[in-house]
């Protein structure tokens, strides 16, 4: 897989490309990355990139000639052409998976105001990483590599990655490491008896409790299994009796 990354600030991605599992990816040759700094296809000799919004407005707007050089000159006919944007549905994990399949994907990211609005022509898929406006495409375009490399990545094994949160549409259950104690607080029994039928059972419930509470949508249009049925009561009545 290749990314390339269109962006004013190449600086900013100096320690998230050389740290942790991302390194390890990008050294065991799974993605090649490449980060363009657009400012190299102004035409101006300040190396201007932006400019004031027709019609007013607070704050400078990227231009399309500049962008639009920058995605000719580092596309090919078979990149996916992402642009970060806040005007977008947030991104969730099935996005990710359906990226980690693609070949070739380009990241475009705004900055200041954002980029001139003719640059979404040229785009294939507009993401945004949440409901809220950050200061440009940079981190969005770092949460969506971190996001697909590691889906990538021979080290996380299949099991991890479908045991996590948002894969079978609930979140994961708690998890615990040594000590087995810790300032009174003990690890659930079951987790250390190794019934490995129970722990299942005390897994589920776990999950559709951390579901239950921190994101309850998630449950609303669930087809819930007979056993998914069962915990849910049981959660429900542990609920009524103050537990
Ligand atoms: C300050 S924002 C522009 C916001 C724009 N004026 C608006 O109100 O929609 C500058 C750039 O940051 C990036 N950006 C900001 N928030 C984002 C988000 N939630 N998801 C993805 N990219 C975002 C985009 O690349 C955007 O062009």
């Amino acid at each position: 897989m290749k990314i390339t990354v269109l962006t004013l600030f190449k600086e900013m991605y100096d320690g998230f490309l050389n740290s942790s599992i991302i390194k390890r990816i990008i050294d065991k040759q799974l993605v090649e990355i490449n980060i363009v700094d657009i400012r190299d296809y102004s035409n101006d000799k300040h190396r201007h990139v932006d400019d004031t919004p027709y019609g007013g407005g607070a704050g400078m707007l990227m231009k399309v000639d500049v962008v639009h050089r920058a995605l000719l000159d580092n596309k090919s006919d078979s990149s996916h052409i992402l642009l970060t944007s806040p005007k977008a549905k947030p991104l969730v994990q099935k996005d990710l998976e359906r990226l980690s399949k693609l070949d070739d994907i380009v990241i475009v990211c705004g900055h200041y105001e954002g980029i001139d609005y003719r640059i979404e022509k040229y785009c294939d898929e507009k993401v945004s990483i949440g409901d809220y406006v950050l200061t440009g495409g940079e981190l969005a375009s770092m949460v969506l590599i971190d996001g697909i490399l590691r889906l990538l990545d021979e080290g996380i094994s299949s099991a991890s990655l479908l045991e996590e949160s948002y894969n079978n549409g609930l979140l994961e259950y708690a998890q615990y490491t040594r000590p087995y104690e810790y300032e009174g607080d003990i690890v659930p029994e079951v987790l250390a008896n190794g019934n490995h039928k129970e722990i299942k059972r005390f897994n589920l419930k776990s999950s559709l409790k951390e579901t239950l509470t921190y994101r309850p949508d998630l449950l609303e249009n669930r087809e819930l299994s007979e056993i998914e049925k069962e915990l849910l009561l049981e959660l429900q009545k542990e609920k009524e009796n103050g537990n």
